[in-house]
Formats: structure tokens, sequence, C-alpha cells
């Protein structure tokens, strides 16, 4: 009996290792912050077949995340079921009914597969969410963030789960770009890695790894020549219409870098460069610009506030 009891207790735990060994299917996701991105995130992660929950501060904000999360799927739907307009209802009724939403990230992290963060760029209250979803959310459960600048390492030492953090970087509109940026830390498991890579090529996204290192492969090289762009205009070098008309027609670039500002949001990219001016004072790259903090102190904040460098209706 003592025999049977031991080889019981061995295979049991050996199952269990070679659980820990293997990595995490993705299943139930929770998405933390409904605004530009979280809401495409959880758009793109309900449409593949996940459960969602989508959280964020109020019922006001999260019932215009849900209705522009269905406006978002209407047009994708458009174009992906032209000629089977049920198919394409059927589609949205189903991605839609897994989607459902909380203003309480503590209570809704319980059976959660992955929480992905995408809250306001600020390392202390993202700090202060993972350290509190740390307590609520299962062992097993993964942590990532959507950051565009912060050090993923410095918001997995928030938590007791270093090994199951990593950093899930999506581009705006989520539902439209191809690319998500997979960070692994130092301290990131090669499950937890591998987990995230697989979730991300299960949203339909193609993903590629970076270290954490600040703006990963695409925003190290796309902040400093927006601020470029910036700096020619406060210069009176050119006017902002001429500098997106040239970058788009000399360059081929489907936005100009005014426009782009718009749609990534003005406060985001002006957290980006701070950030990074904090962390290199020296570097005329990261050099912060008059003219986007004033934008930012009027709200101007680009086409989520009707009115950044353009003006939108
Ligand atoms: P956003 O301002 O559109 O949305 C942030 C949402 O988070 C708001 O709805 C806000 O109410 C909510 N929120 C703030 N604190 C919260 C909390 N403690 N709990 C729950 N909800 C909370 O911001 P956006 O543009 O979606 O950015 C979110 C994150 O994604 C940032 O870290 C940003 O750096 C990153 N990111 C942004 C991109 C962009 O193009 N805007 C691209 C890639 C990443």
């Amino acid at each position: 009996m003592a025999f049977a009891t031991r080889q019981f207790v061995r295979a049991a735990s050996s199952a269990a290792a070679a659980a820990a060994a293997k990595k995490l299917t993705i299943k139930h996701v929770t998405v933390i912050g409904g605004g530009l991105m979280g809401a495409g995130i959880a758009q793109v992660a309900a449409a593949s077949g996940h459960t969602v929950v989508l959280v964020d501060q109020s019922e006001e904000i999260l019932k215009k995340s849900t209705k522009g999360i269905e406006e978002s799927l209407k047009r994708v739907t458009k174009k992906k079921f032209a000629d089977k307009p049920e198919a394409g209802s059927k589609f949205i009724e189903k991605t839609l009914k897994n989607i459902t939403t909380s203003t309480d990230a503590g209570a809704v992290v319980h059976s959660t597969d992955l929480v992905i963060e995408a809250i306001v760029e600020n390392l202390e209250v993202k700090n202060e969410l993972f350290k509190r979803l740390d307590k609520f959310a299962p062992e097993w459960t993964i942590f990532a963030s959507n950051t565009s600048s912060l050090q993923i390492t410095q918001m997995a030492n928030a938590t007791t789960r270093q090994d199951r953090f990593g950093g899930l970087h999506f581009f705006n509109p989520v539902p439209m770009m191809k690319l998500v940026e997979v960070i692994k830390t130092p301290m990131t498991s090669q499950k937890t890695f591998e987990s995230l890579m697989d979730f991300s090529k299960a949203v339909g996204k193609s993903p590629v790894s970076c270290k954490d290192t600040p703006g990963f492969i695409v925003n190290r090289l796309l902040v400093p020549y927006m601020m470029e762009a910036v700096r020619l205009f406060e210069r009176g070098d050119a006017s902002k219409e001429d500098i997106d008309v040239a970058m788009k027609l000399g360059a081929g670039y489907p936005m100009g870098p005014f426009e782009l500002l718009d749609y990534v949001g003005l406060d985001t990219s002006k957290y980006i460069i701070d950030g990074w001016h904090s962390l290199e004072p020296n570097n005329p790259l990261f050099a912060p610009s008059p003219l986007l903090n004033k934008l930012v102190q009027e709200k101007k904040l680009g086409k989520k506030t009707g009115e950044g460098f353009y003006k939108y209706k």
C-alpha cells in the first residue's frame, strides 16, 4: 500500500511537473482598459474564439468601448463577409457574446488564463494594478502589458509572478495591424514566452520578439522620427500638412507623422518621450517638444478628443 502510494505520488508529481513545463493554451482573457487599444485587443481576442472580460473604470466608458467594438466589427465584417451577410451577422453576434464587461478587475480574474493591461501609460498606476491583481489571479495566470514605452521588468517586479509576466505590444488600430511585439524580460519563462507567441498567432497576428529595451523595435525607431517632424514644424521649416504629404509621397508611408501622432494620441506620445528623456536627458532624439506639451495641456490629444495637430468632426 505504502509502495502504491509512493508510486502514485511520484506519478502525480511528475504529471504536475510535465504540466508546469507545458505551455499554457490561452482560452480566457481579461483585458484591463477599454480605450483605443484595450477595446481593439478585446475585439480580436473575442473574434478568434476566446472568452474576454473587458474592464474599465466606469460603466459609461465600457458602454462606449462596446459600441466602438460593434462598429469596428461591422466594418471588418463588411469586407470579410462581403458576399455572405448572414454569416457576417452571425460572426458579429458570436464575437459580441464572447465579451463581457466589468468595473472590478479583482473580481473577474479568478479563472483567467491571461491578463492584458492596456490602461494609462504611467508606471505607478500600472504597478498598483498588477500588484493588486497578483493577489486575486490564479497561480497559472500570465500577466502582460501593452505598454509602448515602459519597462516590462519593472512591472513584473511589482508582482510575485516574474516568470509569468511579459509584454504583448499590439498596434493601433488593433483589428487592422498585423504586428504584435512579444517582450521577454530576463525573468520571463520560455513557457510563458511561447504561450504569448501562440496567443498572438491565435488572434491572427504576426508576432516578433524583442528584449525589454526602451521602445522595443517599432517605437524605438518611430518615436524619434515623429519628434523630429514636430521640431521641423516648430522651427517653421515646413508646415505640418507639407511634412505629412512629403512623408506619404516621398517615403511611401501610409500616414504622415502628424496624422500618426494624432492617431496614437498626443498624451501617449508625450508620456513616451518624457520617460525616455528622463532616462537619457542628453540624448537629443528624446528631447521634449514645447508644442506637443502645450497641446496635451489643452487636452487636444488627437483623434480621440476630436482635436490634436488637426481637427476631427
Ligand atoms: P486610452 O486612454 O485610449 O485608454 C486607456 C483606458 O484605460 C481608459 O479607458 C481608462 O479609463 C482606462 N483606465 C485607466 N486606469 C485604469 C484602471 N486602473 N483600471 C481600469 N481601467 C483604467 O489609452 P490607449 O491609447 O488605449 O493606451 C493604453 C495603453 O496601450 C498604454 O499603455 C499605451 O502606451 C499602449 N499603447 C497605445 C498605443 C496607441 O496607439 N494609442 C499603441 C500601442 C500601445
